[in-house]
């Protein structure tokens, strides 16, 4: 599904926290979003999701003002925002809630479990589970609603690094051919999961630079692949390094891991 964001402006209490910026993902692009903290990769993803009015600018998904409640867009979050008094099953469903008919509800979320290998930790609680496997919860919870857009807030970012690598290819494969908009601390992981990075400047982000990824995303994972992605990855963050060193010094607070 085609995502746009015109003159896309956001504000708390007077204080800018983004834009303006435009931004177009076309129909099953990827797209990852990078920028220093606190520059509004957060609020950029909340308003295209539609939990965030923006001060100004508006939101077309194929080139529509989103309407209704079956808006379809999902959102994955860093902290996987899970329901601890419900079950793994229970999160999954929740947002099928008052849609559908029970029996595709049930199909739906079998299915989905299956895909993010959790069918048998359906009557699980979160609390049983480990961080890749919350996260998993998450992105199921994300899939069972069959978005046209899914939209991820660092969902990496809570996780070690190898279960990261793991989460990070097992999500290339669930989510091959939609339309994704991928925000990440990580600049590895925007040029391994991206057809295009989009860099943010520092508050309020506006897009300073939009670079694209020019090998197949197949191929990335392999040593040939390797120079090139460094040279992107060195690239964007000569763009990004001192943006991050001032977001740095002037929140400090937060990981500043954008260099790591
Ligand atoms: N609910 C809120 N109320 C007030 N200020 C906020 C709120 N959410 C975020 N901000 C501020 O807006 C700016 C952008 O935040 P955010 O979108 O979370 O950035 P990022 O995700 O890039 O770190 C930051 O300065 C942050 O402190
Ligand atoms: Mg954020």
């Amino acid at each position: 599904m085609r995502l746009r964001a015109e003159g896309l402006a956001h504000a708390y209490d007077g204080i800018e926290a983004l834009g303006p910026l435009d931004l177009a993902v076309e129909s099953g692009e990827r797209v990852a979003v990078i920028g220093p903290s606190g520059c509004g990769k957060s609020t950029l993803l909340a308003i295209l999701g539609g939990l965030v009015r923006p001060s100004r600018g508006r939101v077309l998904l194929e080139g529509e003002p989103p309407r209704g409640s079956l808006v379809p867009l999902a959102y994955v979050f860093q902290d996987f925002a899970l329901l601890p008094w419900r079950t793994v099953e229970a999160n999954v469903a929740l947002p099928l809630e008052d849609r559908l008919g029970a029996a595709e509800r049930r199909e739906r979320v079998r299915a989905a479990l299956a895909r993010t290998r959790l069918a048998d930790f359906a009557r699980a609680y979160p609390r049983q589970l480990s961080g890749g496997m919350r996260q998993r919860v998450g992105i199921a919870r994300a899939l069972v609603v069959e978005p046209g857009v899914l939209l991820l807030d660092e969902p990496l970012s809570a996780l070690d690094a190898q279960t990261r690598e793991l989460l990070l290819e097992e999500m290339l494969g669930l989510t091959a051919g939609a339309t994704l908009v991928w925000v990440t601390h990580h600049l590895d992981e925007a040029v391994r999961v991206a057809d295009r990075v989009v860099l943010l400047s520092a508050r309020p982000g506006r897009v300073r630079a939009i670079l694209p990824v020019p090998i197949p995303e197949a191929e990335r994972g392999r040593p040939s692949a390797l120079a090139e992605l460094a040279r992107l990855r060195h690239e964007l963050w000569g763009l990004l390094r001192e943006d991050a060193r001032r977001a740095e010094a002037t929140l400090g607070a937060g990981p500043a891991d954008a260099g790591a």
